[in-house]
């Protein structure tokens, strides 16, 4: 098979224990608390069904399987967008979104991103254009020491990524969109467990690095980690005021009305 008849799956990494959220959390997902009017996983499957993805697979948590099911389980497959689920018992880091997706990635390239991760932009071009290697964003933030950062050089190379850095080497962190080739596969298998126990995602950026094989671009538009009390209510009034609720693909809009329309209709039932 060649490169170019390599179609582009999708992967939303919605698991987590999100303990920064507790005890909202205790009660429901991080994922699917709401982002001003909708579930906040509708913005990452927005990012992707934007960029033309027709096979999505959502790695859940054992305790919320169902709730996700049930919000996205029906309403898709009529519009031609395969949803899966599969369950991570534990959250063994990012990286580990490639190992248990591997069946369904098969021999593809793969768009991986994270379940509270909003995105104000349009990744499309770079998911469709997408050829071999890896391909990251980054967007300068205050506290980088938090996040896998990026170093560029003058001509705004990517030379250096370290994960949560103890001293500073730049204010541009890789947020959570990740497009890879198929041999992320096999380079998340290999990857060995940090001091914190995950197997970093990080390691798989220096993969492709180390081959000089990774592209890194920066952008514009917002970027909105929904993952703490300030940064989710935060997320929301960007969201209201920037109107980026209004940025979604008519597809899911039609979806999540039909989804109304039924919860509607059995409320009204209940009622007579
Ligand atoms: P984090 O925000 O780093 O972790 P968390 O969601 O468990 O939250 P907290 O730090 O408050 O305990 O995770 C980023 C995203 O990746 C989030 O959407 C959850 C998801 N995730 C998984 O699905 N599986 C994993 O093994 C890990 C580490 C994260």
């Amino acid at each position: 098979m060649s490169k170019g008849d390599k179609k582009m799956k999708g992967i939303i990494l919605s698991g987590g224990t999100a303990t920064r959220l507790f005890p909202l959390t205790a009660t429901t997902s991080k994922q699917l608390l709401p982002v001003y009017n909708k579930q906040m996983i509708f913005y990452p499957l927005n990012t992707l069904i934007k960029a033309g993805i027709k096979d999505i697979l959502i790695i859940v948590t054992p305790e919320h399987s169902g709730q996700y099911m049930n919000l996205l389980g029906a309403e898709f497959k009529k519009y031609g967008i395969r949803i899966i689920f599969e369950v991570q018992k534990v959250p063994r880091g990012l990286a580990d979104a490639f190992i248990m997706g591997e069946g369904f990635i098969g021999k593809d390239n793969v768009t991986m991103i994270l379940g509270d991760n909003i995105f104000e932009d349009d990744f499309s071009e770079a998911i469709k254009n997408f050829q071999s290697g890896g391909h990251v964003f980054a967007k300068k933030v205050s506290d980088p020491e938090r996040f896998g950062v990026v170093k560029f050089d003058e001509t705004g190379n990517a030379v250096k990524i370290v994960e949560k850095p103890q001293e500073w080497i730049s204010d541009y962190a890789v947020t959570g969109l990740y497009i890879y080739d198929n041999r992320v596969i096999e380079a998340a298998k290999n990857t060995k467990p940090s001091e914190r126990g995950e197997i970093e995602i990080t390691s798989l950026h220096n993969y492709y690095l180390e081959r000089n094989e990774l592209k890194v671009s920066t952008f514009d538009g917002e970027w909105l980690d929904a993952g703490t009390f300030d940064t989710l209510l935060e997320a929301g009034r960007i969201v209201k005021e920037k109107e980026i609720y209004k940025n979604f693909d008519p597809l899911i809009d039609a979806a999540v009305e039909e989804f109304n329309a039924e919860l509607k209709a059995l409320a009204k039932k209940r009622l007579l």
